[in-house]
C-alpha cells in the first residue's frame, strides 16, 4: 500500500478533573489525512481549510506531520511522503483540532506501514504531534481520537489506555463565547495552572476523578456530570478566561445540565445533557453570555465510538 487516506475525530479533553488522562470523542467533525509514499526522502504537505482559523502549513510544525514522522522513527523506518491534510475540527476552541490531525496521521502511517505499531505507541507518537502544535504533549486528546468513545490514560509516561464506548445515549452543549486570547491558547491555559497542588486539594481532587471514572465505566450519566461539575484545580484557574463562567455555569446546572466544565483548555464550555434537554439547555448557555454582552456560538455535539478510521 502506497497512498492512505484516515480521518479522526474532534474531542473534549479533561471532562472536568481528569485533566491530561480523560477525554471523550465527538462524531460531529472530523479531520482528514490522506498520505502518499514517495520514492525520495521529500516531505510536503498541502492544506485544505474548512475552518476559517490559522493551520500550521510548514511540515515539521504541523502536528500530523510530526506524528506520521514520529511512527515512522518508532518503526524504524524512513521515507518520503506527501501529506494532504483536511482540516474540518475548528481551531483553537477546545475541541482538539490540533489532536485530531495529529491521530489520523499516525493512524495514516501506521497502516502505511503495515500496522507495525500497536495503538499505545500511536498515542505516543500523536502525542509528540500535539507537542509542537500546543508546547506540551497531552494526551487526552489524541487517545480519544484515536480510539473513539471515552479515553482513560492509565500510565502517561509509557502510554496505557482504558477505552470505554459510551453505553448510554447523551448529548453535549458545547457554547463558545467570543473573548479575545493570546496567539498559542493551549499554552496560555496550561500557564494559569498551579504548579503544585496541596494534600487536601489532592484528595479533593482524586475523589472527584474517581467519581468521573466510576461513572463512564458504570455508564451513570448523573455521575459523570456531578463530577465534570467538581473540578477543584483546573477550572477555578482557568474560569477568568471566560467572563461570568460562574455565573453561566449556575444558570446551566439549574436548567438541569447534568455537568458543566470547561471544554478542554477552552474557552468553550460545555454541559452534559440528556439528548431531550440539549437544545433548550445549549440555548440558556448562549442567552446568558448575551445577557452579559458576551457574544457565543451555541452547538449541540454527540459522542462518537468510532476513533480514527480508513475513509
Ligand atoms: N488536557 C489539555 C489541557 C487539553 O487542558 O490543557 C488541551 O486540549
Amino acid at each position: 500500500m502506497k497512498i492512505v487516506e484516515v480521518s479522526s475525530p474532534a474531542t473534549i479533553a479533561n471532562l472536568g478533573p481528569g485533566f491530561d488522562i480523560v477525554g471523550l470523542a465527538i462524531e460531529n467533525y472530523r479531520d482528514i489525512v490522506r498520505i502518499e509514499l514517495t520514492d525520495d526522502d521529500s516531505i510536503t504537505l498541502e492544506i485544505i481549510n474548512n475552518t476559517g482559523a490559522d493551520v500550521a502549513s510548514k511540515p515539521y510544525q504541523n502536528s500530523a506531520v510530526v506524528s506520521a514522522l514520529k511512527v515512522m522513527e518508532y518503526a524504524g523506518v524512513r521515507k518520503g511522503f506527501k501529506m494532504k491534510l483536511e482540516k474540518n475540527v475548528p481551531i483553537g476552541i477546545g475541541l482538539g483540532s490540533s489532536g485530531a490531525s495529529a491521530a489520523a496521521g499516525a493512524y495514516a502511517m501506521n497502516k502505511l506501514l503495515g500496522n507495525k505499531l500497536p495503538m499505545e505507541v500511536l498515542v505516543k507518537s500523536a502525542g509528540e504531534g500535539e507537542k509542537v502544535a500546543c508546547g506540551a504533549s497531552h494526551l487526552d486528546n489524541v487517545a480519544p481520537s484515536l480510539y473513539g468513545g471515552f479515553t482513560i490514560i492509565l500510565d502517561v509516561d509509557k502510554p496505557e489506555i482504558l477505552n470505554v464506548k459510551p453505553s448510554v445515549d447523551f448529548s453535549i452543549a458545547l457554547v463558545t463565547p467570543k473573548v479575545k486570547l493570546p496567539m498559542n491558547k493551549t499554552e496560555y491555559a496550561r500557564s494559569l495552572l498551579p504548579k503544585k497542588i496541596d494534600l487536601e486539594m489532592m484528595v479533593k481532587q482524586s475523589a472527584s476523578v474517581t467519581r468521573l471514572i466510576i461513572g463512564i465505566l458504570d455508564g451513570d450519566l448523573e455521575m459523570i456530570g456531578k463530577a465534570i461539575s467538581s473540578d477543584y484545580v483546573v477550572e477555578p484557574a482557568r474560569s477568568i478566561m471566560i467572563p461570568r463562567f460562574y455565573e453561566v455555569k449556575q444558570t446551566a446546572l439549574k436548567a438541569g445540565a447534568l455537568g458543566f466544565s470547561i471544554s478542554g483548555a477552552g474557552p468553550s464550555v460545555f454541559a452534559l445533557t440528556y439528548p431531550e434537554d440539549a437544545e433548550r439547555i445549549c440555548n440558556e448557555i448562549t442567552s446568558k453570555f448575551r445577557e452579559y454582552g458576551i457574544d457565543a456560538v451555541g452547538r449541540i455535539v454527540k459522542p462518537s465510538p468510532t476513533g480514527a478510521r480508513i475513509e
